[in-house]
């Protein structure tokens, strides 16, 4: 199987987990794309959802597919929200935000009852860390936080797109942390939230329900 078949079974799998009448969160990037297309399908046939986007690209992405959707004002609750993940070590944490999205993702997974997250068998890692940690920032304060950030043990870099710093959909910089290994991922998230100029970093402590990571050997799944 190839990476792009083995995020595409994922994809599979999780649509699976939708039901009628479900306000839906729909995550970010090139394996929650796959799942978008396939709710996209499902909708044509019928499936009546309302769903909640994490990212401008995803929001364009499922409306051109004819997914009712609609912004955070409009929802209280959401069901289930389905997104990709950069790393997820064995406790189900995640490295997230090799897009940029991770701010809106982060928020739609903390109001949603249930996250399943979808991935390719590489993503599964024994240590976070190898992934730069993506660390959104406000603008104003970059260039001050590079030296603290640095101060945690990384090695920082404000993320440049096409040669130019790359802005999120929110309007702020994105700061690339090269940790190599995180060993406590739960205080530097601490850390990090405590941080002025932080507006969220791309660790996942305690969202993902599931995880479904698609193999040569079908789908494993992991539960909380
Ligand atoms: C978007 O900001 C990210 O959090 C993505 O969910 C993550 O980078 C996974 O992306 P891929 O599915 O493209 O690997």
């Amino acid at each position: 199987m190839t990476e792009d078949e083995q995020k595409a079974a994922a994809a599979a799998a999780a649509v699976e987990y939708i039901k009628d009448g479900m306000v839906v969160g729909l995550g970010t990037g090139s394996t929650a794309s796959k799942m978008v297309d396939l709710v996209g399908e499902r909708v044509k046939e019928g499936l009546d959802i309302i769903a909640v986007p994490t990212s401008e690209a995803t929001k364009q992405q499922a409306e051109a597919l004819g997914i009712n959707v609609v912004g955070f004002d409009d929802v209280q609750v959401i069901d289930l929200t389905i997104d990709g993940t950069d790393e997820v070590d064995p406790q189900m944490r995640l490295i997230k935000g090799g897009g940029g999205a991770h701010l809106r993702e982060k928020i739609v997974a903390s109001l949603s009852d249930q996250m399943i997250v979808i991935a390719e068998r590489k993503k599964m890692v024994e240590h976070l860390g190898a992934f730069k940690l993506p660390v959104e920032v406000i603008p104003f304060s970059a260039h001050a936080l590079l030296p603290k950030l640095e101060a945690l043990g990384c090695i920082p870099s404000i993320r440049q797109k096409d040669g130019q710093p790359f802005y999120t959909d929110e309007n702020n910089l994105v700061i690339d942390c090269a940790f190599e290994r995180i060993d406590d991922p739960e205080e530097l998230a601490q850390t990090l939230s405590l941080m002025p100029g932080v507006v969220e970093h791309g660790l996942f402590i305690d969202n993902a329900d599931i995880v479904l990571i698609g193999t040569d050997d079908g789908i494993k799944k992991f539960e909380r």
